[in-house]
């Protein structure tokens, strides 16, 4: 309440990127305090319930309720971030080698629809910054790799930005995200064609097995893609072995929003998450689910806020979830306050 009334508007009052790092920049002091750690976990985390306890892909995670890629780029805050009870946290999408994304303004609210709006471009200081940064992790927070290629890599070398990132990362998180599904990269999402994604997915699956301890790889899709696509992609990601899905990505579509569209317009183009994406992405998590199986692991992501969003995103078939938008609406305690309302039942 004290975010939503207080810290919320402060925070709006400021550019979108520069209330992000404003906001970071005070969670990471307050970390850094003496009894800060501490304080921060008595405020915002609660002992998960026992019963909302999920085992996947390998790994056992206290809650379903983790962050989404994109908001911890370069691996900086993921301690402090532990701090506020998320049970894992997506860093990335990183890349091979460092570059700054597109040029500024590239984020934008849109509060009549609790939206965002991105074209970020995968501002990075590539993987092994962040590697370096994990290596000093304190926290035991499961932490998930998600890469991607830099913008000057062509499509067909593609393949080799990925197994980079994906080496340079090895040893420092638990999972691996294949992101092949941001709208803000040039041709990215062609990766998401049948061809191009299975040759990916085998050279990288083919790395893994020659690691001491290999790591789970999950793929991260569009909320955009048609049913064939979406058909293509249940059945490569069975036949390459693949460990899990993360679904979805932020859309491309503009349908049905409350903002006005010169407000719209002059935000560009980009990548829509929150509100909007949220029963999309349901779709295409119940969709998947009927396509896969029960076994595959789901991730679903999209538009959560409240524990009934988590429940109708476990009701279509995701075995975890992640927010982002949310999370800057809602503010600190958004897990805190999902898992009081799920332990209730
Ligand atoms: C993202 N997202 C994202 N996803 C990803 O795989 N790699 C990335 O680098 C980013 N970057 C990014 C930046 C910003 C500003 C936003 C808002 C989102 C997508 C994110 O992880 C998630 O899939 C969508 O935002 C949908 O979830 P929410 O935001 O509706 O909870």
């Amino acid at each position: 309440m004290l975010y939503q009334k207080l810290a919320r508007p402060l925070f709006f009052h400021l550019e979108p990127e520069a209330a992000h790092y404003a906001a970071m920049d005070l969670l990471s002091a307050a970390w850094s305090l003496p009894g800060g750690r501490g304080t921060l976990k008595g405020l915002f985390s609660v002992e998960p319930d026992p019963e909302l306890a999920v085992r996947a892909f390998g790994l056992d995670f206290p809650h379903p309720v983790g962050l989404a890629a994109g908001f911890d780029k370069d691996a900086r805050w993921v301690d402090p971030l532990a701090s506020l009870g998320f049970s894992f946290i997506e860093i990335g999408t990183v890349t091979p080698r460092p570059q700054p994304g597109n040029p500024k303004p590239r984020l934008f609210r849109l509060p009549k629809d609790q939206a965002l709006i991105n074209r970020m471009g995968f501002n990075n200081l590539g993987a092994e910054a962040a590697a370096a940064r994990l290596r000093h992790k304190k926290s035991n927070v499961i932490v998930g790799g998600n890469i991607g290629k830099n913008k000057d890599t062509s499509n067909e070398q593609a393949i080799e930005d990925y197994r980079k990132a994906f080496r340079a990362l090895h040893q420092q998180v638990d999972y691996f995200v294949v992101n092949v599904s941001s709208p803000n990269t040039p041709g990215l999402r062609e990766l998401q064609d049948r061809e191009p994604l299975t040759a990916l997915l085998n050279a990288l699956h083919r790395d893994n097995r020659e690691q001491a301890k290999p790591k789970p790889i999950l793929l991260k899709i569009a909320p955009d893609l048609t049913e064939h696509q979406l058909d293509d992609i249940a059945e490569l990601v069975t036949e390459t072995r693949t460990n899990g899905m993360v679904s979805t990505n932020t859309t491309i579509s503009r349908d049905g929003l409350q903002t006005d569209s010169a407000e719209l317009k002059a935000c560009g183009a980009g990548g829509l998450s929150g509100e909007p994406v949220r029963q999309r992405a349901n779709e295409v998590i119940r969709y998947l689910r009927c396509k896969v199986g029960p076994d595959l692991p789901i991730i679903g992501v999209g538009g959560i806020r409240t524990a009934d969003h988590v429940r109708e995103k476990m009701e279509a078939g995701a075995n975890l979830v992640q927010v982002y938008t949310g999370f800057i609406y809602e503010g600190p305690a958004i897990v805190r306050s999902i898992l009081k309302d799920l332990s209730r039942g």
